[in-house]
C-alpha cells in the first residue's frame, strides 16, 4: 500500500495557556523528536505566547501560529495585532476568519480577505476558515453558505501563494457532534470545486482541514476521507497526550 498523503494538523488553543502551558508544546516537540510524524504540524497558541513558544520550538517539526491579525501593517487599531507583528514573533502560520471572530468581532468576508492580504504581504500562510451555523445546515444552506464565504474571503492574491482551508461546522466547535464522514467528504469536495474554479492550480493543491471535535478518537477516520488534507483541532490540541495521536493519526 503506497504510504498515505502528509497531512496538515494545527493546533488553536483559542484563549487558553499561560507560560507555563509552553511545556505542553515542548513536550509534544520532543515526541516528534523521538517518533517524527508524516505529517505537518501546526500550534497556534495566543498571540502573548507566539513569541516563547517560536522561540522553544525553534528547530523542531512544530510551527508556531496566530490566530488572527489585522489588515493593516500598524496603525491606530487598540487591542490588534499585525501580521508583520506575528511574522518577527516568529509566526509562520496564521488563522483567519475563524467562527468565533465572526460571530463575536462581526468579521465580514470582506475582512478576512483583507486579513488574507495582510498575512500574504508579511509572509505568513493563512488558514482560511468556513463554516454553516446548525440553522444553516437544517435549512440545507451548507454548500451555498461556504460557497459564499470562500468567495468572499479568498482575494485573488491567493492564486501562487501557500494557504490552507478549514472547513468547521460552527455547531461542531466545542460540542463533541461532528457531521457523519459522509457529509464531511461532500463539503470538502464542494470547497475543491469551489477552490478550483477561484483560484486555478493553487486552489486546486492548498490543504482543506477539517475542524470541529476532532479527538484522538475520530481523527484517522476524518483524515482517511477524500479531500481531508488535516485537520484544525481546538480542545485537542491544549495537551501533547490528546494531541499527538491525533498528529499521528491518518
Ligand atoms: P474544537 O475546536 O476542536 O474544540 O471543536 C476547533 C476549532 O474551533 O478550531
Amino acid at each position: 500500500m503506497p504510504a498515505p498523503a502528509a497531512r496538515f494538523i494545527v493546533g488553536n488553543w483559542k484563549m487558553n495557556g499561560l507560560s507555563a502551558e509552553i511545556s505542553e508544546a515542548a513536550a509534544l516537540a520532543d515526541s516528534l523528536k523521538d517518533e517524527p510524524s508524516p505529517h505537518r504540524v501546526g500550534l497556534c497558541p495566543p498571540a502573548t505566547l507566539v513569541e516563547r513558544m517560536a522561540r522553544k520550538l525553534a528547530g523542531t517539526a512544530v510551527e508556531v501560529g496566530g490566530q488572527d491579525c489585522h489588515g493593516s501593517a500598524s496603525g491606530a487599531f487598540t487591542g490588534d495585532v499585525s501580521a508583520e507583528m506575528l511574522k518577527e514573533a516568529g509566526a509562520s502560520l496564521v488563522i483567519l476568519g475563524h467562527s468565533e471572530r465572526r460571530a463575536y468581532h462581526n468579521e465580514t468576508d470582506a475582512e478576512v480577505a483583507a486579513k488574507v492580504e495582510a498575512a500574504l504581504r508579511a509572509g505568513l500562510e493563512p488558514i482560511i476558515c468556513v463554516g454553516e451555523t446548525l440553522d444553516e445546515r437544517k435549512a440545507g444552506k451548507t454548500l451555498a453558505i461556504v460557497r459564499g464565504q470562500i468567495a468572499g474571503s479568498l482575494p485573488t492574491s491567493l492564486s501562487g501563494k501557500a494557504f490552507a482551508l478549514a472547513y468547521e461546522p460552527v455547531w461542531a466547535i466545542g460540542t463533541g457532534l461532528t457531521p457523519t464522514l459522509e457529509e464531511i467528504e461532500e463539503v470538502h469536495r464542494e470547497i475543491r470545486a469551489a477552490m478550483k474554479a477561484q483560484l486555478g492550480a493553487s486552489g486546486a493543491t492548498a490543504p482543506i482541514l477539517y475542524g470541529g471535535s476532532v479527538k484522538p478518537s475520530n481523527a484517522a477516520d476524518i483524515l482517511a476521507l477524500a479531500e481531508v488534507g488535516g485537520a484544525l483541532v481546538g480542545g485537542a490540541s491544549l495537551k501533547a497526550d490528546d494531541f499527538l495521536p491525533i498528529v499521528r493519526a491518518g
